[in-house]
């Protein structure tokens, strides 16, 4: 198999001609998977020159020990945290005031599907009256608008969910069929209005979806990679033929870079992974490339494939059509999925000790720890 030699997450055109000052960015959920490795990309990254604020509640699926690099580099005095609720309209308007915030990324959020299922109540309070909450801020604190940027992280699953062909591109009707993707249409929604009835610079993104390090391992491809660790069953749902467009974390956030940096007021843009495939691809790529890493016969990995019941009202297929973002802003993914998958699968191989805190509770008594009452 062929492999990267080099991480193409930083490339540095992003940032240089940035047509706004992005000197105080204030990140929500920045714990979180996607938000920490912008934080990292940002605070890491040679153009960029900014400070980050950092808001997170940490949720089951926030957790600091994502950002211990940034802790321990000579950029920590340009990071700050805090620990809170978007819902907190109190601690929001400290917080701009505090740093004069000038750019938000809006990336917190209920994100798993499942328990939007078993549990929505959240999903509303978080997507929907959060992300209101957000912008009412933004809307009280910036009395001028000039330089600023409002940016919301949302989600291919805002479309619905597609047939055999086709994809979804910037004109798609919205069609969400799960509390999730409801929830994240109503942000979406919101967002789009703030810009067009109070003129508050906003932007939007929808993914695919993410993959890559440090990802709560209750979605599709760490909790395969850590069952395959343990000898564990690995769950399919249904007959394991819906298909998802796979987009490398390290793209994602790099896509962002790009769009928060020079993509006009109100304009919105899909991001994918050009990655198709189905779930049942996806678990037989992962043991082979676990077999590989490992040494462990890919017929023992095989042989725990396990189909399971299916998940209610399971999209099919979602797929986007990148075009818009690498025409107009000359970003395109860069990582291909078996090597994208490789990298992922020697991450979690190799960081025990982040996933012995997630899987043993203690992570969860440190948090408790560390930050009761900040
Ligand atoms: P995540 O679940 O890993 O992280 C969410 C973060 O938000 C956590 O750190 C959590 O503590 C924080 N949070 C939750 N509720 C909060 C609240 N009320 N106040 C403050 N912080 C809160 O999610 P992720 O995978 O990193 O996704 C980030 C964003 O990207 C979400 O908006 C999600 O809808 C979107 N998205 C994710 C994917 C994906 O594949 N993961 C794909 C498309 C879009
Ligand atoms: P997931 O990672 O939950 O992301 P999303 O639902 O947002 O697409 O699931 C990705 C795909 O994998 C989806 O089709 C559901 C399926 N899936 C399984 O087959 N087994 C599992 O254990 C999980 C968590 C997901």
């Amino acid at each position: 198999m062929k492999l990267l030699k080099t991480d193409p997450s930083t490339s540095t055109e992003v940032f240089s001609r940035s047509i706004r000052s992005l000197k105080s960015i204030l990140v929500t959920g920045g714990a979180g998977f996607i938000g920490s490795a912008f934080i990292r990309f940002c605070l890491t990254h040679p153009h960029f020159q900014g400070k980050i604020i950092n808001l997170d509640l940490l949720t089951y699926a926030g957790n600091p020990d994502n950002l211990n690099e940034i802790r321990i580099s000579e950029n920590n005095d340009r990071y700050f945290f805090h620990k809170g609720d978007i819902l907190d309209t109190s601690l929001l308007h400290r917080i701009f005031e505090e740093y004069a915030v000038d750019t938000v990324v809006h990336f917190a959020a209920e994100s798993h599907v499942d328990r939007s299922i078993i549990s929505p109540e959240n999903f509303i309070k978080t997507n929907v009256n959060g992300t209101f909450n957000l912008l009412e801020t933004a809307r009280a604190c910036w009395k001028d608008t000039g330089g600023k940027l409002f940016h919301h992280i949302s989600t291919d699953e805002v479309f619905g969910s597609l047939g055999e062909t086709g994809s979804f591109n910037e004109t798609t009707p919205y069609a969400p069929r799960s509390p999730y993707s409801a929830s994240k249409a109503a942000s979406d929604h919101l967002v789009k209005a703030y810009g067009h009835t109070y003129n508050l610079p906003v932007t939007l993104s929808n993914c695919s979806n993410n993959y890559g390090p440090y990802q709560f391992p209750e979605k599709l491809i760490p909790l395969l990679i850590l069952n395959m660790k343990e000898k564990k069953k690995l769950p399919i749902y249904g007959d394991g033929k819906n298909v998802r467009d796979w987009l490398h974390v390290n793209d994602h956030v790099r896509a962002i870079g790009k769009i928060i940096s020079t993509a006009p007021d109100g304009s919105v843009w899909l991001v994918g992974g050009d990655s198709q495939a189905d779930n049942l691809s996806i678990v037989h790529l992962l043991c082979k490339i676990f077999a590989i890493e490992t040494g462990v016969e890919p017929e023992e990995l095989t042989s725990l494939i396990h189909f399971v019941k299916d998940r209610p009202g399971h999209d099919f297929r979602y797929a986007i059509d990148a075009c818009r973002i690498k025409r107009e802003l000359g970003w395109k993914p860069l990582y291909n999925l078996e090597e994208g998958l490789a990298m992922t699968v020697r991450w979690y191989l190799s960081n025990v000790q982040w996933i012995k805190k997630i899987q043993s509770g203690e992570y969860m008594n440190w948090i408790k720890d560390n930050y009761a009452g900040r």
